[in-house]
């Protein structure tokens, strides 16, 4: 979900995410001493970074996006089943992992661990449309949109603002991609039932003044009812601790722009 802002937020500002280092390899994909083929996992995420990497834009290229993501597995990211039960990947973490895929002015793909139990805690995408495929696991995802009246204010740490609770749903894998939008949704947190991997597409990345910002409930429900939507309020409040940690991606690399060279985008 994140980059420039967040990646100082989740990984800290010396983390090595925050440098987006090109390297080039072969055109082989070897991972973790096993061949990836070319027609497995690698067509997936060329074919998100292709058709995102266009003039395109607007509810053609989310459908278009969203079609292809639908079809992503965790072999697609350069992952197993096993990877996400077994010691490898957290040696000791208690937190979750992010994996940054992917990123240029108009995008960003990458992978979110969370570990059973842990939660991306309540956070927004300003002016930003979030597509998200859960590729194993099981969560709970809770999304809200702001009442208008109380959106003049918004961004006040002191204050409380109105929200409604427009999708509060458990979903298990596999399962079809969802979409946040500028104004639908935009807000949202999500609560590993089972420890999940969920592959997310920013539209566009954080940066340029789209900063991400966290709140929590200054009020449990119900501050009312409208029609059959839960009313809350939310507050917003520092960046918790506590957020997923950085962890390298080691799945198929990325043909970018006419390159023939396949690209890591993060080491
Ligand atoms: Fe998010």
């Amino acid at each position: 979900m994140l980059l420039l802002q967040p990646v100082r937020s989740f990984f800290g500002k010396s983390s090595s995410a925050a440098r987006a280092i090109f390297s080039r390899s072969n055109t082989s994909c070897v991972l973790r001493g096993r061949h990836l083929g070319r027609d497995s996992g690698e067509a997936v995420l060329q074919r998100i970074y292709d058709s995102l990497n266009t003039d395109r834009s607007g509810d053609d290229l989310i459908e278009q996006v969203t079609a292809i993501l639908n079809t992503a597995t965790l072999r697609d990211v350069g992952l197993q089943e096993g990877d996400l039960a077994g010691d490898r990947i957290w040696k000791g973490r208690q937190q979750s992992l992010y994996i940054p895929i992917a990123h240029t002015s108009k995008f960003d793909i990458a992978v979110f661990i969370i570990k059973k139990g842990n939660s991306l805690p309540l956070h927004d995408h300003p002016d930003m449309t979030v597509l998200s495929k859960l590729l194993h696991g099981k969560l709970r995802l809770k999304s809200f949109d702001w009442i208008e009246d109380s959106r003049q204010s918004k961004g006040s740490a002191t204050t409380v603002h109105a929200a409604t609770c427009i999708n509060d749903r458990e979903v298990t894998a596999p399962a079809d991609a969802w979409r946040l939008g500028p104004h639908n949704g935009n807000l949202h947190d999500l609560e590993a039932t089972e420890t999940s991997a969920v592959l997310d597409i920013l539209l566009p990345p954080y940066g340029n003044g789209r900063r991400c910002s966290y709140y929590k409930m200054a009020q449990d429900p119900v501050a009312g009812n409208r029609g059959n939507a839960s009313l809350v309020l939310l507050k917003q409040v520092p960046e918790p601790r506590g957020l997923p940690e950085f962890y390298p991606y080691t799945g198929p690399s990325i043909t970018t722009g006419g390159s023939r060279s396949p690209k890591r985008f993060w080491q």
